[in-house]
């Protein structure tokens, strides 16, 4: 893939986004905002690959599939008018499908088209598929972390909003009350991942978030969650309470020692 083919797919990319703006404001801003989310993962991706010494043909595949991975947001917002998938279409599955109907990759490689189709289809699932190749593996780990990474930075930003100016799609329509599930709480605690299914609160949902530390899978992911202040943000908008702050430090403590071993 030279950088001929790269750069017409990104022109691809900008005319779809722009096929989905609309006049009416609050549906720009989230058509925006995953505009916006999409530039951010790209740099994060190459941040990742960057570190990793990949070879330029394999960073362009890093940056084919962070352009692609959410392409699905724009039909799933357009015909649903939300991001949340438990209420209406897989944003994975529908963006591998936009792809190949449309034939986007037809100027790539057979074996590079389908990589790029696997780790879209794949960004997003609970728990990865056991028997994927090492090569797809790979590029899903990435695109996970660097999807990930961006997340944090727009929920953040909204959490740190005073209330009433909060778009109320960022917390999943989950009520914003002091209350928390000591079931996510001892996940949390315990360093696993947390079901979608199990949320009661707002702040389940940021609990939720920070165990999502326990998934990346690059040390500079992790940096980059401790040059960002991730963990430290996103508890001070948590209940400042003892068990609270326990869990917290188990979370810190993780990073420090992920980025020390690696
Ligand atoms: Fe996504």
């Amino acid at each position: 893939m030279d950088h001929l083919e790269l750069h017409a797919l990104k022109q691809w990319f900008s005319g779809y986004c722009r096929s989905f703006y609309t006049p009416e404001p609050a549906d720009q801003k989230n058509i925006l905002l995953k505009e916006e989310h999409t530039a951010r993962v790209i740099v994060n991706m190459a941040e990742i690959a960057g570190r990793l010494g990949l070879n330029e043909h394999a960073r362009s595949v890093a940056e084919v599939i962070a352009l692609f991975h959410d392409v699905g947001r724009f039909p799933q917002y357009h015909q649903y008018r939300t991001f949340r998938d438990s209420l209406s279409v897989n944003h994975a599955t529908l963006g591998a499908r936009v792809l190949t109907e449309q034939d986007v990759l037809r100027g790539l490689s057979v074996s590079d088209r389908e990589l790029v189709l696997r780790a879209v289809s794949l960004h997003n699932v609970f728990s990865l598929p056991a028997q994927l190749d090492e090569e797809t593996l790979l590029f899903v780990k990435m695109i996970r972390d660097a999807d990930k990474l961006d997340i944090w930075r727009v929920f953040i930003g909204y959490y740190e909003l005073p209330g009433k100016d909060r778009p109320n799609a960022a917390g999943l329509g989950l009520p914003d009350t002091p209350d928390y599930s000591t079931s996510v709480l001892d996940s949390l605690g315990k360093g696993e991942m947390v079901h979608l299914t199990s949320l009661r609160t707002l702040n389940d949902f940021k609990l939720l978030q920070l165990a999502w530390i326990f998934d990346l899978n690059f040390a500079r992911s992790l940096e980059l969650v401790r040059e960002r202040s991730y963990v430290d943000r996103l508890s001070s908008t948590l209940p400042g309470t003892p068990e609270i702050a326990a869990a917290v430090k188990t979370v810190r403590e993780y990073v420090d020692r992920k980025i020390c071993v690696r």
